[in-house]
């Protein structure tokens, strides 16, 4: 874990981040208000300006809180200044999909002028960003959209989270040897869902698993999955796998159980039961096994740490969503630091050479696509010590 300046005391009071915002957001205004946009396009030496564009409503909120908080934690850690810089936030409510999130993203680029956004929750929104981005030379750091085609080498996208088709990859082989007979597929109907399901199939079959069958739910309005949970019943299947994040997580996951579901094994990528939607599932969740690259009960030093200080600040405990946009916070802090003049092509540079991050869960490095590099760990929904948990069984891709 990169090291803490000091613990906050509070992170519920508001954020050092927010106090710098307010202090430097002052004093530009005093010195004639205008001078943010010369700031953004000819490089500022001793701040920069943070677009950090997460849901604030829709599915995803909770995922959107969590980020917020890990990324506020980390610059809470480090006196509110990255890289040496005082940092300024701008936040932008990226809703549920594209049709919030891309002007959310247009708005922060175009008229607050960021030099780097930091964010992004829904795989299809992603993609509808990326080549204003590209073309604004304002680089987006991803804390968490999964969609395999994103990150293609433009030089101005990086990802601190996964692919959709990775994370569903490094579990196929596993479930081909834990599983006798075929394994249903189901997920949301999105860039997300149908990756996943492509990367864990692409896995399965190869080590020669059967799929008994696939349907996909429609993303953000699906209340009732008894439908589908029939085709899956029907099938005859003896496990299933599925893609579901937030909200949807928790009514898929009840419906599972209470449809008579319970005895069929389920696994998942492992947003399926991560964090407050665990807690929202409660005993239906009880031995669904998953895979992810982040489990709040990873035994290392490095995220016992992290866990404590995210447990104080927050009253709850980390998630993925969390660590990635920590994470995120760790990269520009990196990045920054090898910056006179800050600007958003000199950000993007200067990511490609920011070595290993010492994250929460475990060290990792952007690889030649701009994704991290990262152990990915098989997790299983357990009664630790009285509350649920995803307890690790062991990593997939030692
Ligand atoms: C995505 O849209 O890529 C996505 C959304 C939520 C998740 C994971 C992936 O938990």
């Amino acid at each position: 874990m990169p090291t803490s300046a000091r613990r906050p005391s509070s992170l519920l009071k508001r954020s050092l981040a927010t106090v710098a915002a307010v202090a430097l957001a002052s004093s530009l205004a005093a010195c004639g208000g205008g001078s943010l946009s010369s700031t953004g396009s000819s490089g500022s030496t001793d701040s920069v300006k943070i677009g950090l564009v997460v849901p604030a409503s829709g599915v995803y909120e909770p995922l959107g809180i969590d980020m917020t908080r890990g990324f506020e934690l980390y610059l809470d850690e480090h006196n509110g200044e990255l890289g040496g810089k005082k940092v300024e936030v701008v936040k932008a409510d990226e809703g549920e999909g594209p049709e919030t999130g891309v002007p959310a993203t247009t708005k922060v680029i175009t008229q607050d002028k960021v030099q780097v956004v930091v964010g992004i929750v829904n795989s299809a929104t992603a993609l509808g960003v990326k080549d204003t981005l590209t073309r604004s030379k304002v680089p987006l750091v991803v804390a968490n959209a999964g969609a395999d085609q994103l990150t293609d080498g433009s030089a101005y996208l990086w990802r601190t989270s996964f692919t959709n088709g990775g994370v569903g990859e490094t579990l196929g082989a596993d479930v081909a040897g834990e599983v006798s007979g075929p394994v249903y597929l189901m997920a949301s109907d999105y860039a997300a869902g149908r990756e996943s399901v492509a990367g864990f199939k692409k896995s399965f079959e190869a080590a020669g698993g059967k799929v008994a069958g696939e349907t996909y739910t429609p993303f953000g309005t699906t209340s009732d999955y008894q439908p589908y949970l029939t085709k899956a019943q029907n099938s005859k299947a003896a496990a299933v796998y599925v893609f579901y994040a937030g909200a949807e997580a928790v009514n898929f996951v009840k419906q599972y159980s209470s449809f008579g579901m319970k005895d069929v094994p389920l696994y998942a990528a492992g947003f399926l039961t991560e964090g407050g939607v665990l807690e929202a599932q409660g005993a239906a969740a009880l031995g669904i096994k998953t895979a992810l690259h982040y489990s709040n009960l990873i035994d290392t030093p490095e995220n016992k740490n992290f866990v404590a200080a995210y447990t104080k600040a927050y009253d709850a405990a980390p998630t993925v969503y969390a660590v990635q946009a920590y994470d995120a916070a760790a990269a520009l802090d990196a990045a920054l630091e090898k910056l006179d003049s800050v600007n958003g092509e000199s950000i993007a540079e200067a990511l490609g050479d920011i070595g290993e991050i010492a994250s929460p869960r475990g060290p990792w490095s952007f690889d030649e696509k701009h994704n991290p590099d990262q152990p990915y760990f098989l997790r299983e929904v357990k009664d630790v010590g009285g509350t649920l948990g995803n307890a690790v069984l062991s990593q997939l891709n030692e």
